[in-house]
């Protein structure tokens, strides 16, 4: 029988060069009980002495690595990016134990990790409505942006949500800056115009008015609809790879 420990502290200890500058960084790292999930490796496994060292290349790897795979009898380690959920039953071999940085999408904290096709998510759903540029900071402040829904597998996990919920929500679009020029709101990037075409409503974005400047989830202009960027509407953050810590 091998145990594995359940909470694994990890404590990185960085010495540079000839200064004798103690860095300790700790990390908490929790073993995966549950048997319907699965890990996204993010590299081929390579072997690794221990499950510590393993845990510590994973931690080193901080703001790609949240979950990693150990292999007591084959030493293999697997460092891996989201463990998301599977159907199937555990992937796992008896000696291999999986572990995850856990506060990357924390279920007791309202994260909800949701996968489609490639796309993998960790996104929290707002109860509260805001204007477009105090959801957008309400999301930054929790270290995560506005679903910006790039590509077809993450629309459709938006529109299930919005099916579920029946409710209109923000999403990280807007063409404030340059009319009729929409730009994502994690980087900045330009909306595609063969995409566009994809996930607008019939007949929009319209600049309704003169004044719709802003992207929304809209139930009856569905999918997408433009709107007045000082209307009210729940949002949903998402938690991209660069924004996630220890
Ligand atoms: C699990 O889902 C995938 C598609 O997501 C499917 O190809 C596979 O057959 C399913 N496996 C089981 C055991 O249901
Ligand atoms: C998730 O959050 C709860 C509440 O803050 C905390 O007690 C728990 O340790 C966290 N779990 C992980 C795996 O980080
Ligand atoms: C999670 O959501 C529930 C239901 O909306 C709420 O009561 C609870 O306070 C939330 N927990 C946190 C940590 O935000
Ligand atoms: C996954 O995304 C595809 C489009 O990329 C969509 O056709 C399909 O319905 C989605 N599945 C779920 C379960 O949302
Ligand atoms: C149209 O815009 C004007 C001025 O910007 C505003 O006063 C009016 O309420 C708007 N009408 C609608 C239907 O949004
Ligand atoms: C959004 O709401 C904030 C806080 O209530 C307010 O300061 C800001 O002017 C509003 N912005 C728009 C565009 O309505």
């Amino acid at each position: 029988m091998i145990a594995f420990p359940s909470k694994l502290i990890v404590l990185e200890v960085c010495i540079l060069g000839s200064l004798s500058l103690l860095l300790a960084q700790e990390a908490m790292l929790f073993r995966v009980s549950e048997v319907n999930v699965a890990m996204v490796a993010l590299e081929v496994p390579e072997v690794i002495t221990s499950l510590t060292s393993c845990a510590i290349r994973c931690h080193m790897l901080a703001g790609s690595c949240f979950s990693f795979k150990y292999n007591l009898v084959t030493s293999l380690c697997s460092l891996g990016s989201w463990i998301v959920p599977s159907n199937g039953t555990s992937s796992l071999q008896p000696s291999e134990g999986l572990f995850t940085t856990g506060a990357f999408c924390n279920t007791s904290l309202n994260f909800t990790l949701e996968t489609n096709g490639t796309a993998s998510v960790c996104i929290w759903i707002s109860t509260k409505s805001y204007n477009y540029t105090t959801s957008v900071n309400s999301c930054l402040a929790r270290r995560m942006h506005l679903y910006t829904p790039k590509t077809l597998d993450k629309f459709s996990i938006m529109t299930s949500i919005v099916i579920r919920l029946q409710k209109n929500f923000w999403i990280g679009l807007d063409d404030i800056e340059v009319e009729n020029v929409f730009r994502w709101v994690d980087d900045g990037s330009l909306l595609d115009n063969n995409y566009r075409k994809q996930i607008f409503a019939p007949n929009q974005p319209d600049n309704h008015n003169g004044s719709e400047d802003c992207v929304a989830y809209n139930l009856k202009y569905f999918p997408l609809n433009d709107g007045t960027c000082s209307s009210a509407l729940p949002y949903i953050c998402e938690k991209g790879t660069t924004e996630s810590t220890f």
